[in-house]
């Protein structure tokens, strides 16, 4: 069986962004593929985290995961820091990377914002620490939402590198990228060229899987459109990318494709149409909020969970790893 391969950071709520663009393209991998699944709080301390937050958050987004229908019996879900594998190969790949391939890397540029100077040099090196993440476990398909392709075509860099350099030719695999789903990448809602994060500092601008009707009514009904009814057509949606955004959500959360979508809202105002989406929207979340604080009511249940993960994951990374080592001459 393939074995995939992919993490999320914990570093807020995860957003309907996540959900469609990952988590929910995951679930259906646990049955046809070796799969491995991290909570990469390593990744989450790239930018400041209060520790006590942090901690509450880690918990919080592997139990969302586990709602939204991850099954540690099915795949092997865990928390990064628990598997020390994956640090010990970032540094190693954090000496196989070259700064100019650091350097033409987008998401560090959106990251860091003005002040590039005052940005840690951990979120600098993230891409570094996202290659040993997948490499540790010698995974080669990664489901990821599209704003990652950049990120996963310098692991394939830093893999070839690696095996060249050390004249091991065949020893990491080339990782392909498994990006999927209509809505592969969800704007902000409130500006349809940035991508929608948890990170971003406006909360107007995502979903957040916690959401209750009352705030998603509120985001959704404020979400930046245009003033043009709804195209008939998909084409219509070309350079219009928030009604094309939401038009995506919609088809999404629904089970359907936006042309299906345009069929019965083409032409109608967005006044309406936010009002579908917003029910949409709460009907579907509803199920997995509850789920996710059922699980939460039982922490130690959880946290055993998330230890028993750990140790399958270490089952794998850890020889892997250590031959990395061997191979680096240590
Ligand atoms: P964030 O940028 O929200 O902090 P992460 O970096 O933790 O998200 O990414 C977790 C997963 O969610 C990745 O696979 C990423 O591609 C996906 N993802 C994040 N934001 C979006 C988005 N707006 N649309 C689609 N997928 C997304
Ligand atoms: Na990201």
């Amino acid at each position: 069986m393939q074995r995939v391969f992919s993490g999320i950071q914990p570093s807020g709520i995860p957003t309907l962004g996540n959900y469609l663009g990952a988590i929910r393209n995951w679930v259906p991998l646990q049955d046809t593929h070796d799969a491995i699944y991290c909570v990469v709080d390593l990744h989450a301390i790239t930018v400041w985290q209060d520790p006590k937050a942090l901690q509450t958050q880690t918990r919080e987004m592997a139990a969302t995961l586990i709602a939204c229908g991850l099954d540690p019996k099915r795949c092997i879900l865990f928390l990064q820091s628990h598997v020390h594998a994956h640090a010990r190969l970032a540094w190693i790949f954090n000496c196989v990377a070259r700064l100019g391939w650091l350097n033409r890397m987008t998401q560090f540029k959106d990251k860091a914002g003005k002040d590039r100077e005052a940005a840690s040099a951990g979120l600098y090196v993230y891409p570094n620490l996202m290659a040993a993440d997948i490499l540790a476990y010698k995974a080669t398909l990664v489901p990821v939402g599209d704003d990652q392709k950049q990120h996963l075509e310098l692991a394939n860099d830093i893999a070839e590198k690696f095996n060249h350099d050390y004249g091991v030719p065949d020893f990491f695999p080339r990782i392909e990228p498994l990006i999927q789903g209509v809505a592969a990448r969800v704007m902000s809602l409130r500006d349809g060229t940035k991508k929608m994060s948890k990170s971003d500092p406006s909360d107007q601008s995502r979903i957040n899987l916690s959401d209750d009707h009352d705030a998603i009514a509120l985001k959704i009904r404020r979400a930046k459109t245009d003033p043009e009814p709804l195209p008939e057509h998909v084409s219509g949606l070309e350079a219009r990318p928030e009604a094309r955004n939401l038009v995506g959500i919609l088809a999404a959360v629904t089970g359907t494709l936006p042309e299906n979508v345009l069929r019965e809202h083409g032409g109608k105002g967005f006044g309406s149409f936010k009002e579908v989406l917003v029910e949409a929207l709460v009907a579907h979340l509803a199920p997995i909020q509850a789920e996710t604080r059922r699980l939460l009511d039982d922490p130690a249940a959880l946290e055993a969970l998330l230890r028993q993960g750990a140790e399958r994951a270490a089952a794998i990374a850890e020889p892997i790893v250590a031959e990395a080592e061997r191979v680096v001459g240590f």
